[in-house]
């Protein structure tokens, strides 16, 4: 039985530049020994987690905005591209000012490359794909190259969907439409993209199922989702863990107390929270936070 006791990041945050804070880095909880699969993700953490809390919907809107075209603009200056991973749930209509003015004529639409870090194993135009949901709610709506659209094969069973998801992965990262990390072999997308449930799970790694100790395969399945629909394809942490950027973005208060568990130093007694798994291993963490979702964080009493 492999335990995940990690302490967390310190319960000290510093504030800096209104509403946006720093975590100190996490550190690994002395009492425990965790196994070294373990320690490789998430050993050597010298990155920060940012969290940026928002007042409102809107602002956190904006704010997500303003930070994909920016990632955008700098992958594109620096590869020529840029691959970005999708999720499903609300994060798709947050991402909805993208399809707006200035966004929809300055970010270079032409060089994206979409993937989706989790999908269900429905038809395209069923409503639970996520696939549907992104590109109704911003595929349509601005200049993407459809071939550049990598979205899962529907007409398979989950393992096959998986399998050949992560086949068309290794064809890229071969061709360096995404990079790859230089520590393991993993794709390193530019931005990988989350929310989480009030469970904590994030893409559909769910807390205590066994997809989380998947260490070898990039894309893995799951025929037993907790959360409907069963059939589901995920990104595995290791290639959660080896993108340049990862933003988790979560809205609600029915979150906050999984907010709590994922950010907060809860001591040993830690539950092995999926969201709280997510540390990039060299990139950047940011957490986008609707302030009804922070409410419970440790550090709620300095944001007033
Ligand atoms: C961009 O979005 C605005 C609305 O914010 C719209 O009026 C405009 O036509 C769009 N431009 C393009 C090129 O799609
Ligand atoms: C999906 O898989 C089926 C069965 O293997 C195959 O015939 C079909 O060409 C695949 N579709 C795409 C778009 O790759
Ligand atoms: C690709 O990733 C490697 C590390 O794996 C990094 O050194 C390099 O700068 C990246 N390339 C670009 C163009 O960002
Ligand atoms: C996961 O397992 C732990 C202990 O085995 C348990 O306390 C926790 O409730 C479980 N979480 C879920 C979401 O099932």
């Amino acid at each position: 039985m492999v335990k995940r006791f990690f302490s967390a990041f310190r319960a000290m945050l510093k504030s800096l530049l209104g509403h946006t804070w720093l975590l100190p880095s996490p550190s690994l909880s002395s009492s425990v020994s965790p196994p070294s699969a373990f320690m490789a993700l998430f050993g050597a953490q010298k990155d920060k987690a940012e969290m940026r809390i928002h007042e409102n919907l809107d602002e956190l809107r904006t704010d997500l905005a303003d930070y994909i075209a920016q990632l955008s603009e700098m992958s594109v200056k620096e590869r020529g591209v840029f691959a970005i991973a999708l999720s499903g749930g609300s994060l798709i209509g947050l991402m909805g000012k993208l399809c707006e003015a200035p966004y929809n004529k300055t970010v270079d639409w032409a060089k994206w490359y979409i993937f989706w870090a989790d999908e269900r194993v429905v038809g395209k135009s069923h409503a639970d794909s996520n696939y549907k949901l992104a590109k109704d709610g911003l595929l349509s709506k601005v200049p993407i190259v459809p071939s550049h659209v990598h979205s899962i094969n529907d007409s398979v069973s989950a393992e096959q969907a998986a399998s050949d998801y992560e086949f068309v992965i290794r064809q890229l990262v071969r061709t360096r439409v995404i990079n790859v990390s230089e520590i393991n072999d993993c794709p390193k997308f530019d931005l990988i993209l989350l929310g989480m449930g009030p469970d904590g799970h994030v893409a559909s790694l769910f807390p205590n199922h066994s997809v989380l100790d998947e260490n070898n395969e990039w894309v893995t399945f799951l025929t037993d989702s907790p959360k409907p629909p069963p059939e589901r394809i995920t990104f595995t942490l290791p290639v959660i863990n080896s993108a340049s950027n990862v933003a988790v973005v979560v809205t609600g208060g029915s979150k906050s107390e999984a907010v709590h568990l994922a950010l907060d130093d809860v001591g040993p007694a830690c539950p092995s929270l999926p969201a709280r798994m997510v540390r990039p291993t060299k990139g950047k963490l940011v957490w986008f936070l609707e302030k009804a979702a922070s409410s419970k964080l440790d550090s709620a009493q300095f944001s007033e």
